[in-house]
């Protein structure tokens, strides 16, 4: 494994000697490190089961479901409730929970929350309905605001406790101390960080995700993918995040294509659950950096679900991060199963490039910003949405300036051949 240029080495033995070096090792790296994750992590096919029993042990008496109108339809909300009950535990059901949430889409659950004197918190559903449920978690009884929490460890104080149950694979926040909004007044989404949000239980069953459709899986799968690559080139990436993001870009790699089109097959979707939450803990704790900067203001301001708009800036980042990095889009490529051998690093990197193109085109996920309705024009309030992100590009490998995220913007575009978008009076208003 190579060491980390510009960084302190990933040997113990500074001369490198052959053999010093193996995967995930970061040697020399002596900086303290905190890691933090959920204390009990609950997976495998039919793990849902288990919920009342874990609720039971956390003191609950009085469990608040969280989940939103597409998961409700599936009809799963039974494969939560019915073990909570058969704990002795009394429920209730909030269903209206809003994909990319924005921030006064919690108010209403907050009152509920606190007026039926709920004792214990269960997020249902993807990253949207999981970080409703986990900020819900923290503002009862506390006066505050989502806008209050914004940034990093804003939140005074743990809240009820909360479980965490993935119906998509997935944006990891089962495991993550960050829960993300689109704040309206600013068309921006903003995150929320603290270690009070860190579930107490994450339960992930990938008999959940069999119901997600073709188009969710796909975006879901490459944000999952996303945390594990960005996780694995974050300057704050540790030996202890480096085999965990490793191993979720194998698993992710070679499912995501039969998951998305075969929602049935169980042996994707539980590498795709699998991959995802290793992805979950990796970021968590090493963090995410230029990709996800990138594609904030893309989902703010134009509404371009999460997964879709990382998918969409993955190459075009990548093909400048790893500038910076070239040893480690080797490695990443050969864990998606890409053939290095007799390449240097820099042909290596190129290849790890196309084949996060390939992905791309293979699960029909836009590529181009043109594809999905953002005009050029668009691109200056892109970069200042961009230029908010600083916590993750404090992350990143390669530092950009403020022409260096334009000129990414600008090479995506316009997809060769189509026409220019129109710029539209509504869309990156401010
Ligand atoms: N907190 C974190 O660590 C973290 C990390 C990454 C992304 N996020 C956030 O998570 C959100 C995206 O989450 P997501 O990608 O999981 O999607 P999502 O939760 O927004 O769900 C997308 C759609 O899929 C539907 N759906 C979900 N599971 C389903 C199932 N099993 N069957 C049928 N339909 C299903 C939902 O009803 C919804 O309509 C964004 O707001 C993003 O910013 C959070
Ligand atoms: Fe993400």
């Amino acid at each position: 494994m190579a060491d980390r240029p510009g960084g302190v080495p990933r040997t113990t033995d500074d001369t490198g000697g052959a053999g010093a070096r193996e995967r995930g090792e970061r040697g020399m790296d002596t900086r303290v490190r905190v890691h933090r994750a959920p204390k009990t992590l609950i997976t495998g096919n039919g793990a849902v089961a288990k919920i009342g029993e874990e609720a039971k042990k956390l003191g609950a008496s009085k469990v608040l479901i969280i989940t939103d109108p597409g998961v409700a339809c599936t009809g799963s909300i039974a494969q939560v409730e019915e073990p909570l009950r058969g704990a002795g535990l009394e429920t209730g059901v909030y269903d209206k929970a809003v994909p990319e949430p924005p921030m006064s889409s919690v108010d209403d659950i907050v009152k509920m929350a606190e007026n039926g004197k709920f004792d214990c918190i269960v997020g249902f559903g993807g990253g949207s309905a999981i970080d409703v449920a986990k900020i819900v978690a923290v503002l009862v009884g506390s006066n505050a605001k989502v806008e209050d929490f914004v940034g990093v460890d804003k939140v005074p104080k743990k809240g009820l406790p909360i479980i965490a149950v993935p119906t998509t694979a997935g944006t990891g926040s089962e495991v993550t101390n960050i829960a993300i909004f689109a704040n309206e007044k600013l068309n921006v989404k903003q995150g929320v960080v603290s270690g009070f949000l860190i579930p107490n239980i994450a339960l992930v069953d990938p008999v959940l995700t069999w119901s997600c459709p073709p188009n969710v899986t796909a975006a879901s799968g490459m944000d999952a993918l996303i945390h594990c690559i960005e996780a694995y080139i974050s300057v704050n990436a540790t030996m202890h995040t480096d085999p965990l993001a490793y191993e979720g870009i194998k698993l992710i790699s070679k499912s995501i294509r039969t998951a998305t089109y075969d929602g049935s097959n169980a042996w994707a979707r539980h590498n795709m659950a699998m991959g995802s939450l290793l992805g979950g803990i990796a970021f968590g704790n090493a963090g995410v950096g230029a990709v996800h900067a990138l594609s904030y203001p893309i989902g703010g301001m134009f509404h371009v679900p999460h997964g879709v708009a990382n998918t969409l800036m993955l190459p075009w980042v990548m093909e400048y991060n790893m500038l910076s990095c070239l040893p480690w889009f080797r490695e990443i490529g050969e864990a998606m199963g890409e053939n290095m051998e007799g390449l240097s690093d820099r042909e290596a990197a190129d290849k790890t490039i196309a084949a996060f193109r390939q992905l791309a085109v293979d699960l029909n996920v836009p590529q181009y910003l043109s594809d999905v309705d953002i005009p050029e024009s668009a691109i200056p309030d892109l970069v200042e949405g961009a230029l908010t992100q600083g916590r993750l590009w404090a992350n990143n490998p390669r530092k950009f300036t403020a022409e260096d995220m334009a000129q990414v913007y600008r090479n995506m575009a316009v997809r060769p051949g189509s026409k220019p978008v129109k710029a539209k009076k509504t869309g990156a208003a401010k």
